[in-house]
């Protein structure tokens, strides 16, 4: 069979282009994806991350400097533990760094009208800080689908006086 030259060269583009982009996007989440959340946080058990040497039980801790407030969170289907049934609360003037780890599939985790928005990847701590100066109320949401209840996984972070 022949094969005209130009269609030959446009085949074997086709195919170069092809094998690149899997390419990227298999390093993407094989290699620098899932490092940039390891970057900053660490390693935990996906079943029981309270049982990690990098993780605490859920709650709000303070931290070791003043004003400084450590609250580590568990996101489940379809929870934020704290946050769902009993609100995060921090006081005001403060820097809060949230510590978050899954207990079953990937979540999100977004204090709603900052810009904290991260994903809670199994197996992974995530690690954000943030400044809260005046008293208020925020909504948590969850942006990764989860399942059936994904629409109302939601809580509170309450910013007290
Ligand atoms: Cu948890 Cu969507």
């Amino acid at each position: 069979m022949h094969v005209h030259r130009f269609e030959r060269v446009w085949l074997v583009a086709a195919l170069g282009m092809i094998v690149l982009f899997v390419g990227t996007v298999t390093y993407g989440a094989v290699v620098a994806g899932y490092g940039m959340v390891d970057a900053e946080g660490g390693q935990v058990d996906t079943t029981d991350p309270a049982a990690s040497e990098d993780f605490r039980e859920p709650g709000v801790y303070e931290g070791s400097e003043p004003g400084h407030y450590d609250v580590y969170v568990e996101t489940r289907r379809f929870a934020f533990v704290p946050g769902t049934a009993d609100p995060i609360r921090v006081p005001a003037n403060s820097t809060v760094t949230f510590h978050v780890a899954s207990v079953d599939v990937l979540h999100g985790f977004e204090v709603a009208g900052t810009n904290i928005n991260t994903m809670a990847i199994p197996g992974q701590k995530a690690v954000v800080t943030a400044e809260f100066d005046e008293p208020r109320e925020y909504g948590l949401v969850c942006n990764e689908y989860c399942g059936e209840g994904h629409h109302d996984m939601a809580g509170t972070l309450e910013v007290v006086p």
